[in-house]
């Protein structure tokens, strides 16, 4: 006989021990409505983080030199049956685009053929501004950062397929949750007079010019254990702005590895197995800048409707709560995290999603709404492209899992067309007797095709409305489409799948040229040049420099170029952060572009309550003048002292 305390404790025991490892959707059991086989992932989507333009801003200074946080891909799939599967990956980057979706559909047709692939595939940018650029096929988007970059193609493809391939490797029986809550102080309406010209009616039925909204799904396993968590709340990542060249994934990237570290303590950024996605919404006119646009001469409001300090753009700069923007960045993920972390753990306030997956994708050729009244403005004539300048073909999709629809825009929506898109959908799914429809905007899917205004806001012309670029009834071509979508899902019914986008991958020019060689006369590469003091305090910044080689030689996607080492008892060393943490900075220079020489700083902001022996690694490839042969470095900077600070 055991006594109830060994019973119980062999219950737990068998309890957390259940999960047996990978489930296949074709050979599971499905036992009830609330019941899905469930997979999270994630994997490094950093491409090459010095000498190439940054995506987002389109200002041409805009020059990556390093890396604050890398940048990850987060993969969930859902699956209620073999052929009811979808996968949705939300990514740090800037957007997808119809390069990077057909190129990763491409690797999964081989990989898992029949199961993912367009019809269920949604693969959506968080729309940091702080991510490299040189990914987008259509010409528009790749003016200012001298055109098409194969490595910052490759780093984001190949960091989706591997965040999908984990996500599936983890399938298992697990149970969905759903809930909605209010994030407070992170985001401001950035064109109220757009805004404002919406009737009033409307305007009257909401309390802000902004969603506050976040919508959110628990992932568990079957035992009740969490394995993620994805949410939607509309705000531009852009509290870094356009001043910042190191990677980061800005406040959602921060919101996400907040969740992340607090669920995998003891694991480095990246490494652990809860994922935790902050997506993007309908963040068109929604910014985190919540200080608003202020004068820098005057410290007055700008003008609202042109963003201009007396007739001059440059003199407008709207910041965020912070002293500067990293400290912004830093507040804005905070409140999203807190929200996000606050809901996840409170049953109450959670619902089981219930039903089977159901999803529809087709392109639309936009063009036959708009595009030529864009192009009788004269403007679209007067200039020959290379090729394509933005696409007229756009990808549209949704999945609906019982009351749950969620909606892949491929584009920027803002909050009032959003608005009106969730109301329309939510009506179809009433008319099919879906009681408590809960429809969510998952922004920036699949391709990229700018901004989508209400028709209101587009006669304002502010710059939404003026980078609308299927015109005026952009919005109005898109209910239609969406309305049509869910019908036609929860009908059943088969669809044909619309144009197909043209491919212009091989069409691509660049003017990024392959980083030169690289030169250490007088030392060696990894040679520590400024050594650390002997001791610090937390709080503190360690700041080291070390001789080194391009970056760009050597992406080391899913690798490092630093890590922190801290001395263990039987001094071995154990890395305890990485270029992918906020505490540590990585930037590069070169110093002498006729020897080749360059430096790499490594900066280490040591948090408070450490203690101990610590030293900096830096690794880095160098490129030879004659040969171009590329080779591996390292170097150590320290040791130092780390005393408890007070
Ligand atoms: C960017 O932020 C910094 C503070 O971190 C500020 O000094 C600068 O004026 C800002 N620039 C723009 C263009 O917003
Ligand atoms: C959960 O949310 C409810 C409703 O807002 C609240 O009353 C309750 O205190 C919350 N519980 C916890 C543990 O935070
Ligand atoms: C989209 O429509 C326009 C205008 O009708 C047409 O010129 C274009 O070829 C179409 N694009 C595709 C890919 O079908
Ligand atoms: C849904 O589709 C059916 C069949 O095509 C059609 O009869 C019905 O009018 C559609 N409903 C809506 C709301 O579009």
């Amino acid at each position: 006989m055991h006594s109830p305390v060994v019973v119980i404790l062999m219950v737990l025991l068998v309890a957390t021990s259940a999960f047996s490892g990978y489930v296949s959707p074709r050979n599971w059991q499905r036992q009830a409505e609330d019941e899905f086989l469930v997979g999270v992932g994630i994997a490094d989507v950093t491409g090459p983080c010095t000498e190439v333009g940054m995506m987002g801003y389109a200002s041409a200074s805009q020059v990556s030199t390093g890396i604050h946080f890398r940048q990850w891909a987060r993969s969930f799939i859902i699956c209620s049956g073999a052929d009811e599967c979808v996968v949705f990956v939300s990514s740090d980057i800037g957007m997808m685009s119809a390069a990077t979706t057909s190129l990763v559909l491409d690797k999964l047709a081989i990989k898992f053929p029949g199961l993912y692939g367009r019809h269920n595939v949604l693969l959506s940018g968080t729309h940091t501004h702080s991510g490299p650029a040189g990914y987008l096929q259509y010409f528009l988007f790749q003016i200012t950062n001298l055109g098409y970059i194969a490595d910052s193609t490759d780093a984001i493809v190949e960091g989706i397929v591997e965040s999908i391939e984990a996500a599936h490797a983890n399938l298992q029986p697990g149970h969905i949750w759903y809930g909605e809550t209010q994030v407070n102080d992170a985001n401001i309406n950035r064109s109220p007079m757009a805004y404002l010209n919406n009737p009033v009616e409307e305007q009257n039925r909401y309390e802000f010019d902004v969603d506050k909204t976040m919508w959110l799904l628990r992932f568990d396993d079957a035992q009740g254990n969490p394995l993620g968590v994805l949410n939607w709340f509309a705000v531009h990542p852009t509290s870094m702005n356009n001043t910042n060249t190191l990677v980061s994934g800005d406040n959602k990237g921060v919101a996400s590895m907040l969740f992340e570290q607090a669920l995998n303590p003891e694991s480095l950024p990246g490494q652990g197995k809860f994922v935790a996605a902050f997506a993007a919404s309908n963040l068109g006119d929604v910014s985190p800048n919540i200080q608003g646009p202020k004068c820098q001469d005057t410290g007055l409001p700008c003008d609202q409707l042109t963003s201009t300090c007396g007739g001059f753009v440059q003199l407008c700069v709207a910041s965020g709560p912070g002293r500067d923007m990293e400290e912004s960045t830093s507040i804005i993920g905070n409140r999203q995290f807190e929200a996000a972390y606050e809901l996840f753990n409170n049953r109450s306030l959670l619902v089981p999603i219930i039903g089977s997956v159901k999803t529809k994708h087709q392109y639309i050729n936009m063009s036959s709404y708009e595009f030529q009244e864009l192009s009788s403005n004269g403007e679209m004539e007067t200039y020959t492209f290379p090729y394509k300048w933005q696409p007229d073909v756009v990808d549209t999709s949704v999945v609906l899992i019982g009351s749950l629809a969620i909606l892949g825009v491929p584009g920027e929506l803002t909050t009032m067309s959003g608005r009106r898109m969730r109301d329309t959908v939510a009506k179809v799914m009433n008319e099919h007797g879906i009681v408590d429809p809960k429809p969510i905007i998952a922004g920036l899917t699949n391709v990229y095709s700018d901004y989508v205004t209400t028709f209101e806001e587009y006669q304002i012309q502010r710059y939404e409305g003026a980078s609308t670029i299927y015109g005026p009834n952009t919005l109005g071509a898109y209910l239609d489409q969406y309305k049509f979508l869910v019908n036609a899902t929860l009908q059943g019914l088969e669809l044909d799948a619309g144009p197909l986008p043209p491919n212009l991958l091989d069409d691509q020019i660049s003017f990024v040229f392959d980083p030169q060689y690289d030169g250490a006369l007088f030392d060696n590469y990894g040679d520590c040049l400024r050594n650390p003091y002997p001791s610090y305090r937390g709080g503190e910044t360690v700041d080291v420099i070390f001789r080194a080689g391009n970056p760009r030689n050597n992406v080391r996607r899913g690798g490092t170029y630093l890590t922190v080492e801290h001395r263990q008892n039987d001094d071995t060393w154990k890395v305890i952060g990485t270029d992918a943490n906020w505490e540590t900075k990585f930037s590069w220079e070169r110093t002498n572009s006729l020897t080749g020489e360059s430096e790499a700083r490594i900066q280490w902001t040591i948090p408070v309550n450490t203690e101990g022996v610590f030293r900096i690694r830096h690794f880095g490839d160098h490129k030879q003048i004659i040969t171009g042969t590329i080779s591996p470095y390292s170097g150590i900077c320290g040791p130092f002292e780390v005393h408890a600070t007070g």
